[in-house]
């Protein structure tokens, strides 16, 4: 064999040593917790053979405890770049098999390198995160890795999209990198997110938890809102990203591709000419709504467990991608409180950075009232969702269904808040509060002089229905221009559809600033 083969034989079995990570045992160990290994995972969330590798041969360099007899190709972290649906994505996927996916100095500058390709290129970057945190042995060199990646993270924010899978551990400031990022993705039973694992909660607090119940993907997608997603397998957590990844742009500067569409954008559903009770307190279902209009009923729904009042996720209108925003009166009959302005207020920043037209759909009640709201702060939070909207420079096309009221009427898109196309239905109550409110408010000293009750009940009528004449309609609101048009239920895609169109070429920009200084 001549010296060159000999050389690329050689290259080809360091290759084959890589690949296997922490070797056959440790990769078993890995299968048997119902767990992919950091390639099996890439191998599925990129189009097949598209995978291209860096630094598969990189080795951590510390010399603590004798860690120099224990080197792996690739330091517990697989780097490089891919493709979903033919478009460029940077990946890492950390490896458990070695050292816990632990992270170390040269483990973290594998990933800073992907992250800085990635905003060189201006493409996505993914992160599948299963480590056991700091490698301990590097000690500040590891923590130094850590705070290389979290700059890195803030630099690419509303830059990049930056996607992260957790599918497996990830403890302590770990958390910080994916929280960072635009989207996390955790598989239920296998991965868990906390600062403080069970056993530092016992000696602090004296409280009995366990991994899944501290930091779980039902806690962190049901109860913190730190996920955006919970999923059962990591099959369905990779898909999840994929389709994702379908919907949104590749950096800031660039538009979500728009694909071909065979649903007919002038389909109208006359179920929708029905959908609202005639009771203004009787619920309707806003998923309906939803499903009805977008193209082929493909909604791809953020935070579907959190603050359930409001609903947030990506959809198309022919074929072009937008963020919903809507109210859901089936759930705390759609009130905004606390954790529905954040969520909806993260999910319209999400879209303003990247260029995706926000579709708003209203029937809110109002704020939340009461002392929970107020000692948490929902003035500040509220203030989130009033800020987000009102900074965005995307097309902003808002569709009032139902009740819009008060402040909440402002906050969900309304007209000065530079919404380009403000529609209603004809059902659409637009006002300062309900009828309810509002009657006791102006005449509830008066009605209560009444003699009887049933003189009370009947001048209480009266007046609500006189409210009611004045402001339980679109057309108040339409007389001065808030609302550009009444529109029939049934035409709303069509009408959206031609709202987005209209609104392609739209350029606004907000005033030069250093930065916004948002109610954080
Ligand atoms: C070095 C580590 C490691 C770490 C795990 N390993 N975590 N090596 N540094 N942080 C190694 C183990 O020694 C073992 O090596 C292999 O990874 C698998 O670990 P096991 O314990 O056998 O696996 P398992 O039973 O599944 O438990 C996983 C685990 C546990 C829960 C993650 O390993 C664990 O508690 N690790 C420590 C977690 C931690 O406290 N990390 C520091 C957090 S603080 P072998 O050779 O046997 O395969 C932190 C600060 C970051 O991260 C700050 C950023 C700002």
């Amino acid at each position: 064999m001549s010296i060159q083969l000999e050389k690329i034989k050689e290259l080809i079995q360091l290759r084959e040593k890589a690949r296997l990570g922490g070797g056959e045992r440790r990769i078993e160990s890995q299968h048997s917790k119902g767990k992919f290994t950091a390639r099996e995972r890439l191998a599925m969330l990129l189009d097949e053979g598209s995978f291209e590798e860096f630094d598969m041969f990189v080795e951590h360099r510390c010399h603590n405890f004798g860690m120099e007899k224990t080197k792996f190709l690739g330091d517990g972290v697989v780097t490089g770049y891919g493709t979903i649906e033919g478009r460029l994505i940077y990946v890492y996927a950390q490896d458990f098999t070695v050292s816990g996916g632990s992270l170390s100095e040269m483990h973290a500058k594998k990933i800073c390198k992907v992250m800085d390709q990635a905003m060189k290129m201006g493409a996505p970057v993914i992160g599948i995160n299963d480590s056991g945190g700091a490698r301990i042995q590097e000690g500040i060199n590891a923590l130094a890795g850590y705070a290389e990646i979290f700059q890195r993270n803030i630099l690419a924010s509303g830059v990049v999209p930056q996607i992260s899978g957790i599918f497996g551990p990830c403890a302590g400031g770990a958390v910080y990198s994916p929280a960072l990022t635009d989207f996390i993705v955790m598989t239920q039973g296998t991965s868990y997110m906390f600062l403080t694992g069970p056993k530092v909660v016992k000696t602090v607090t004296g409280e009995d938890v366990t991994q899944e119940n501290l930091g779980g993907a039902s806690v962190h997608s049901a109860k913190s809102g730190v996920a955006q997603f919970s999923v059962d397998t990591e099959e369905t957590g990779i898909n999840t990203i994929r389709q994702l990844i379908s919907f949104i742009p590749q950096n800031n500067l660039e538009e979500a591709p728009v694909i071909e569409n065979d649903d007919p954008i002038d389909r109208l559903d006359d179920a929708l000419n029905d959908i609202i009770p005639d009771s203004a307190n009787r619920p309707y279902d806003m998923y309906e709504v939803i499903g009805s209009i977008i193209d082929k009923g493909e909604f791809l729904e953020v935070h579907s467990d959190y603050a359930k009042n409001i609903i947030v996720g990506f959809a198309r209108f022919n074929g072009q991608s937008v963020g919903i925003v809507a109210n859901q009166p089936k759930f705390l009959a759609g009130v905004l409180d606390i954790n529905a302005s954040r969520k909806a207020a993260r999910f319209v920043r999400f879209c303003d950075a990247f260029n995706i037209p926000l579709v708003t759909l209203v029937d809110v009640p109002g704020f939340l009232p009461g002392t929970g709201q107020e000692y948490g702060g929902v003035i500040v939070h509220g203030a989130k969702l009033l800020y987000a909207y009102g900074e965005a420079t995307v097309p902003k096309i808002t569709v009032t269904l139902r009740k819009s009221y008060g402040g909440a009427h402002i906050v969900m898109s309304c007209k000065q808040l530079r919404g380009d196309v403000n529609y209603a239905w004809p059902s659409a109550e637009i006002a300062v509060m309900g009828a309810d409110g509002a009657v006791e408010v102006l005449y509830g000293r008066e009605i209560a002089k009444e003699e009887t009750p049933e003189k009370k009940a009947e001048v209480y009528a009266e007046k609500r229905n006189e409210y009611n004449k004045l402001f339980a309609n679109p057309y108040e609101a339409a007389r001065y221009g808030f609302i550009d048009d009444v529109i029939e239920p049934r035409n709303t895609r069509f009408r959206i559809i031609r709202a987005l169109q209209q609104t392609q070429t739209k350029k606004l920009q907000n005033p030069a600033k250093k930065h916004d200084n948002l109610p954080l």
